[in-house]
């Protein structure tokens, strides 16, 4: 019978037995399944496991303190953060086209990733054997079953080095549907901020920026996502709705009057959807006094905005993010 305790066992006793005395790398992404993986690869083999989170300055307000020190506090793992802000934000610069951004972000990502590996590598040795992955069975069934290697090409900088480095893959939660990583994620003592988490694409805010992105940009957006998810949870909705993406239109300007006098500021858009899967989404029809609220206070707070307006378009034909 199926048990969160009877899983993470079964899990713990088989990754023991696969890792034996190497090493092994996890990459966290501040998401539910690579945190939850993380945890049950720290629970069976502890210190032999570093995980890496890189930063890539394009995350929303306290998620990347949140699995600094909340995951590191709840579970103990080494963790090697690299703060790659600056690199995304050059990369970044001048580019407005969203499949651009997202090249850009995915090439980054790999390329800083697989730096800190070469280092940690390089510190460790080549016991190094092991890549831990968030993998869930949906993600297994839609890609056709087999477990596999993954080949990691290891940088040219990094003196020493094998060419190409074959990682054999542990992928504790390849039986598991979501709502069984939460609970695994809950059982081994992980914060309910990392598990309940509602999606957030990879390449962050650097999407939800219609326009280029920039830090000032990034930091606006912050603050206005900051407000909305404050007030959707203080107001109890975060499991009515599947997500509600805070949009920047950073190239609209519309004129308004605020304080004293006229200005011309950007929009931000609230785009809270209502989905089984993501594949299909609706519209979340929220409360108009959490709207309201949420309206007045990303005006009043946040500096360069002067409206805001709500995404009232279903899946399709929208998508649920905008770029
Ligand atoms: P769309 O915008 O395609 O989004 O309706 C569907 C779901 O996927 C998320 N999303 C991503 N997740 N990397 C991710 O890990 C990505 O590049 C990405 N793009 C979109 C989105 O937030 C929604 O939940």
């Amino acid at each position: 019978n199926w048990t969160t305790g009877n899983v993470i066992d079964e899990q713990v006793a088989l990754i023991r037995e696969q890792v034996g005395d190497k090493r092994a790398i996890c990459g966290l992404s501040g998401g539910v399944d690579s945190a939850v993986a993380a945890a049950l690869v720290q629970k069976a083999i502890g210190a032999q496991l570093t995980c890496v989170y890189v930063d890539h300055g394009l995350m929303r307000k306290g998620e990347t303190e949140q699995v600094e020190k909340d995951f590191v506090a709840a579970t103990g793992v080494q963790l090697k953060v690299v703060d790659a802000e600056e690199r995304f934000l050059t990369a970044l610069a001048g580019v407005s086209d969203p499949e651009q951004k997202r090249k850009i972000i995915g090439r980054e990502f790999i390329r800083v990733f697989e730096q800190a590996q070469a280092e940690i590598i390089a510190d460790a040795g080549p016991e190094v054997a092991f890549l831990v992955q968030g993998t869930l069975y949906p993600d297994v069934v839609e890609s056709g079953g087999g477990t596999g290697t993954a080949n990691i090409k290891s940088h040219h900088n990094v003196g020493g080095l094998p060419e190409d480095l074959e990682f054999q893959l542990i992928e504790p939660l390849r039986k598991l549907f979501k709502d069984e990583v939460r609970m695994v994620g809950q059982e081994l003592g992980l914060p309910d901020e990392i598990v309940q988490r509602q999606p957030f694409p990879g390449p962050g805010l650097g999407i939800r920026i219609v326009g280029e992105v920039t830090k000032d940009r990034l930091d606006l957006l912050r603050e206005a996502d900051a407000i909305a998810r404050e007030e959707l949870t203080a107001a109890g909705l975060d499991r009515d709705i599947w997500q509600c993406p805070v949009v920047l239109l950073a190239d609209v300007r519309s004129v308004g009057v605020q304080g004293d006098g006229r200005t011309y500021g950007h929009p931000i858009v609230l785009r809270p959807v209502s989905s089984e899967d993501a594949m299909t989404a609706d519209w979340s029809r929220l409360p108009y006094d959490v709207l309201a609220k949420i309206s007045t206070r990303i005006t009043n707070e946040v500096a360069d905005v002067n409206r805001v307006v709500l995404d009232i378009t279903s899946k399709p034909p929208g998508t649920i993010e905008w770029e």
